[in-house]
């Protein structure tokens, strides 16, 4: 390795989040339209070759942990190859690892295939229990197969599950209970997400956001929870569950950002760049690979895009941008 990605905020780069389609089998509202978005075409996307290459490349920059996401990635027909291919990769004397953040619809299916590919962890977003919410919520009566999915995870024994649910005033903030109860029950680390300014809709709204703080009120009506130190890059803070062992997390992105000592780099499903989720230039990768860039051409171009990624979101600051790409074209 020609030393690692460090910035100029001194944050080291480890973790790199590949989308592998911005298409989707749900339509969350806070994130998509019900008609969907103009979907990248296919001659956009990142063939298996390149995403290999890319794997490669930026194993040997540093990072140490691959996390495909989507839109939906099981969506996309060569996902376990796509794993298979990542995780056979070493980097200092290890293999990259290889995690996934899914909807878990179709995840049932090939969590076997996606175990035996080298698949290490899994994150599941789950917004509510309740089947009608549900379909609500996310435009599809899906519940069922998204249970199934996260059975599946449990069973496989990949740890730690991660489940996500994303905390929304008058939809879900009556769960969150009963949510941490079922993440308990599938021996899984829950995490409250502050919901971001990154809908399609462009409604989202900071007055009506459910804040960290406010999740650990309605927790601790229920539930003990004691701090657990020292979270290194973790996006969230973690608590011990009435003294364990389950934890669960707080990922509170606007009022308690994380920016400090993020170590992501992400790349769209179309191959462009990105040093920060809400980063407002984007560096095309997907040119450069297809132009007959060398090695040291995409080491070069990671390194500019590093070298210019801010300190922070600003999503309370006067000059804040909402980036022209809904979270399901970045990759969550
Ligand atoms: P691990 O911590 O490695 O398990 O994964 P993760 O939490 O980073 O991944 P996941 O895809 O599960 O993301 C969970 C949530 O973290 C997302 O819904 C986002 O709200 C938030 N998140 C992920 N990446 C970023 C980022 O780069 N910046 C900010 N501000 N939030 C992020
Ligand atoms: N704010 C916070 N999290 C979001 N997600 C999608 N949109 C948003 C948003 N606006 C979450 C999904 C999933 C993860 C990839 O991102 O629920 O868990
Ligand atoms: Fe699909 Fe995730 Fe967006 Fe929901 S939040 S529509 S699951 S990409």
């Amino acid at each position: 390795m020609n030393g690692g990605l460090v910035d100029r905020f001194g944050r080291v780069h480890r973790d790199l989040r590949i989308s592998l389609t911005d298409k989707c089998n749900l339509r969350c509202t806070y994130c998509m339209p019900a008609e969907g978005v103009p979907w990248i075409t296919k001659q956009n996307l990142l063939t298996t070759d390149e995403i290999e290459r890319v794997g490669r490349a930026f194993a040997g920059l540093g990072i140490t942990e691959v996390r495909l996401t989507g839109g939906e990635p099981l969506l996309r027909p060569d996902a376990v190859d796509v794993v298979r291919r990542l995780a056979a990769i070493e980097t200092q004397n290890r293999r990259l690892r290889v995690s996934m953040t899914t909807n878990a619809v179709g995840l049932h299916a090939v969590m076997d295939d996606l175990v035996d590919a080298g698949l290490e962890r899994l994150n599941i977003s789950i917004d509510t229990l309740d089947r009608d919410r549900f379909h609500e919520l996310t435009r599809r009566d899906r519940l069922d197969d998204v249970l199934a999915g996260i059975d599946a995870a449990r069973r496989s024994g990949l740890r730690p599950l991660k489940l996500n649910t994303v905390a929304m005033r008058g939809v879900n903030d009556d769960e969150f209970v009963d949510l941490l109860r079922f993440a308990q029950a599938h021996d899984a680390q829950l995490r409250f997400i502050e919901q971001m300014p990154l809908d399609a809709g462009h409604i989202w709204s900071r007055a009506t956001m459910v804040d960290g703080q406010e999740i650990l009120e309605h927790l601790s009506e229920a539930f003990t929870l004691e701090p657990i130190g020292d979270r290194g890059s973790d996006p969230a803070e973690v608590f011990r569950v009435d003294g364990g062992p389950t934890t669960v997390g707080v990922i509170a992105s606007v009022s308690a950002p994380f920016c400090g000592s993020c170590d992501r780099v992400r790349i769209t499903a179309d191959g462009q760049l990105r040093n920060c989720l809400f980063a407002r230039e984007e560096s095309d990768l997907l040119n450069l690979l297809r132009s007959g860039g060398t090695d040291a051409d995409i080491a070069a171009m990671v390194r500019r895009s590093v070298a210019g990624k801010r300190q922070g979101h600003g999503i309370d600051g006067p000059n804040f941008l909402q980036p022209d790409r809904p979270m399901s074209a970045i990759g969550g």
